[in-house]
């Protein structure tokens, strides 16, 4: 008798806390993700919160979302904080080199990032400009941001409105240094990392976390480099120093840089290549991972992927500098399979942050520049279909039986990807299924804990290239979910082709 397809699942043995930091994101001043997208200013007609987006708040509160990572990107390298305090209409105005050339006022500055926080319930992670700053400009900004007594950044934030201090749990250390941040060797920029972290300090009742920039893709000599240059890390308990994280940078796309692939239009191949492109992230954990376990075992130093996601060809007749692109249930897949890798690395990986929130990249809302209208993408509904991953324990899944494959781009894909994580009282499994025809039976071989009840959702459409426009908001959005049937051993779920399905489970 062959094997059925079996998931089985210790319901007993909880495993490490995926931190709610892996559902973090990201907001560059690129294109019309902050302008436009986050940003309308207060005399704007889209309506507002001081100058902020309501509709954008409410549907990213949804996704009780984590962190949010800003300014940049590219653009933090070039950013000069102080450009952005003090009275609007005095601001000075600033080119934005890397994304369309364009001039912008700094009209969204550090209070306008910090209100947008505090109205997402999100902690803020600062990316600090190592590429074109200094120190000393480093070093005034988080004072200036986080000290509560009368030093002259904390006078100057009063004189400009804001009398408590923030908090500021996350601090970046430059952006991709060895690209657009400096084009440093990764040598140069271990020592740079430890000079400016020195400088980002903790003030009274902020605790930084200080996350160097590391390495893109496969380039484990970064990481290597920067993992050199920590502090003896056998060296009592506390928190890793000079700082105490470094990130990883990685995007999905099907064809070279100069051709990245279509956002909608697509073939079944690049369906199917896409989600093996997704799947490297897996390797690319296991990888660094393996590097840093080489100088850390304790893994007291985090993995940050402050950048992940699928970067296909701008839409056509969108300014190429603007990142601009649709998002389908191919996307949504692609998010889905990242998450199942970061769920499974959840003892090395702290955060991750997707790139980016509105209209840029991997977006999670699409805003339309005339009308104002706004659709949550297929790629929102997983993250909001995950939200009870966050600060859950994850639990192993062991895959039995024949699962699906297909040879893509000279490798083996997986075409079932599942990830679980439990919080004492509840369960939650993850199942995707990338098969872009078949539909798959599964049997949840669930120990260790009584199952006193059971709920799905599934997020699937007929096509592969659905997704979501003004007038089609929800052509892609979860529904309810009945393919789940009682089994001996636990549960068979009968996935459909093309889809992600999330069950549910009250333990008793
Ligand atoms: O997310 C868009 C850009 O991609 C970021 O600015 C940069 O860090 C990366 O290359």
């Amino acid at each position: 008798m062959p094997v059925p397809l079996t998931a089985v699942i210790d319901l007993d043995l909880p495993g490490p806390t995926i931190s709610r930091h892996v559902y973090g994101h990201f907001a560059e001043h690129l294109g019309r993700c902050i302008y436009g997208g986050f940003w309308v200013g207060e005399d704007s007609d889209v309506p507002n919160e001081r100058g902020i987006r309501t509709d954008v708040v409410e549907a990213l509160r949804a996704l009780k979302i984590p962190n949010l990572r800003w300014p940049g990107g590219c653009f933090a390298d070039d950013y000069h904080w102080r450009d952005g305090i003090g009275p609007r209409d005095q601001r000075p105005r600033m080119v934005n080199s890397h994304w369309g050339d364009v001039v912008e006022d700094n009209s969204f500055g550090t209070h306008e990032f910090m209100d947008l926080c505090e109205m997402l319930g999100a902690d803020a992670y600062v990316s600090g400009n190592i590429g074109s700053g200094s120190v000393a400009e480093m070093s005034e900004w988080i004072e200036y941001l986080t000290r509560a007594d009368d030093s002259p950044m904390a006078a100057l934030r009063r004189e400009n409105g804001r009398d408590e201090p923030w908090k500021v749990p996350f601090w970046g250390l430059g952006n991709e240094a060895w690209g657009c941040g400096g084009h440093l060797r990764a040598e140069q920029f271990a020592s740079l990392a430890r000079q400016y972290a020195t400088y980002v300090r903790s003030h009274a009742g902020n605790d930084v976390y200080r996350i160097a920039a590391g390495a893109s893709d496969h380039d484990v000599h970064w990481t290597e480099t920067l993992m050199r240059s920590f502090d003896p890390l056998e060296k009592g308990d506390g928190p890793a120093a000079p700082f105490q994280a470094l990130s990883l940078h990685y995007y999905t796309m099907t064809g070279p840089w100069a051709d990245k692939g279509d956002a909608t239009e697509f073939t079944t191949d690049e369906w199917y290549l896409a989600l093996a492109r997704a799947a490297v992230m897996e390797q690319l954990l296991d990888r660094h991972g393996a590097v840093m376990d080489r100088y850390d075992p304790k893994k007291r130093i985090g993995l940050v992927v402050d950048e992940w996601g699928t970067w296909w060809n701008v839409e056509k007749g969108t300014n190429p500098g603007f990142l601009y692109q649709q998002n389908t249930l191919r996307d949504a897949l692609v998010a889905s399979r990242h998450f199942d890798a970061f769920h499974r690395h959840a003892d090395r990986v702290v955060m991750a942050n997707i790139a980016q929130t509105v209209n840029v990249l991997q977006a999670m809302l699409l805003t339309d520049p005339e009308t104002g209208a706004l659709v949550r993408t297929p790629s929102y509904h997983v993250f909001e279909m995950n939200t009870p991953h966050h600060d859950a324990s994850a639990l192993t899944v062991h895959l039995k039986g024949d699962v699906p494959t297909r040879e893509v781009d000279g490798g083996t894909l997986a075409l079932l990807s599942a990830s679980a994580s439990t919080t004492g009282e509840t369960a939650l499994v993850s199942l995707s299924n990338l098969d872009a025809d078949q539909p798959v039976t599964l049997v949840l071989d669930l120990r260790g804990r009584d199952v006193t009840g059971h709920s799905a959702r599934v997020l699937t459409a007929p096509r592969l290239d659905a997704h979501n426009t003004p007038d089609a908001p929800d052509a892609v959005a979860p529904t309810a979910f009945d393919g789940v049937r009682p089994h001996a051993r636990g549960l068979e779920v009968e996935l459909p082709a093309h889809s992600y399905v999330t069950v549910s489970l009250t333990l008793g």
